[in-house]
């Protein structure tokens, strides 16, 4: 039984996630990008994960596509952000547009809240966020959340933590015991 974790980090929050999945599940750790088909084969379960940006999980289209490719059986995903977590509305719709109807049902989804880096960013995500603070100062009736994000990514922050990754770590672990099982 043996389980990748795939990860696409511009900033470097998905790839702590991930290397901290990786340790603790005991799974084998790889960039995105020195991932092939082949590679993935040798993996019964691959866990994807990657950063937020204006809500589309980076990255996940090719793995998908990469993973429906391969003879790995099970795709699990995880998605970094600077959302926090009791942001549950936001986060469900994220996960709606992100996966389909049929993928929110089958493949195994966790969200981790980050932060936000200007100092690892580059130019293209810094102009970008730049504009996601100017329309987020802008929009007239903000609720409380809106008004907290609006006031967090003007600056760095880093809400991250090895606690919010034990679900997903959990849930590996209990996979791995149950092919054990299905094996003896
Ligand atoms: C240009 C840009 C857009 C972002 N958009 C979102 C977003 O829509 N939702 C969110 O929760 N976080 C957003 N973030 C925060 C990132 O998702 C967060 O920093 C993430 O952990 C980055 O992962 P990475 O460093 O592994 O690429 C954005 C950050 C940048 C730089």
């Amino acid at each position: 039984m043996k389980v990748l974790i795939v990860y696409k980090s511009k900033t470097n929050f998905t790839k702590s996630y991930a290397e901290i999945i990786a340790g603790a599940a005991g799974a084998a750790l790889m960039d995105a990008k020195d991932v092939t088909v082949e590679r993935m084969s040798e993996y019964q379960i691959v866990v994807f994960g990657g950063g937020l940006y204006a809500g589309m999980i980076n990255g996940l289209k090719q793995a998908k596509e990469m993973f429906e490719a391969s003879e790995a059986k099970e795709l699990v995903v995880f998605a970094t952000g600077g959302t926090p977590n009791e942001a549950e509305t936001v986060i469900e719709e994220m996960w709606k547009t992100n996966l389909s109807e049929e993928e929110l049902s089958n493949v195994a989804h966790y969200y981790m809240q980050s932060g936000i880096c200007y100092e690892k960013m580059k130019l293209p995500e810094k102009l970008l966020m730049k504009m996601m603070a100017a329309v987020m100062d802008k929009k007239k009736e903000k609720d409380e959340l809106e008004n907290g994000f609006a006031q967090a990514i003007k600056n760095s922050y880093d809400i991250s933590s090895e606690v919010y990754a034990e679900p997903l770590i959990q849930y590996l672990k209990n996979r791995m015991e149950q092919k054990c099982e299905e094996s003896i």
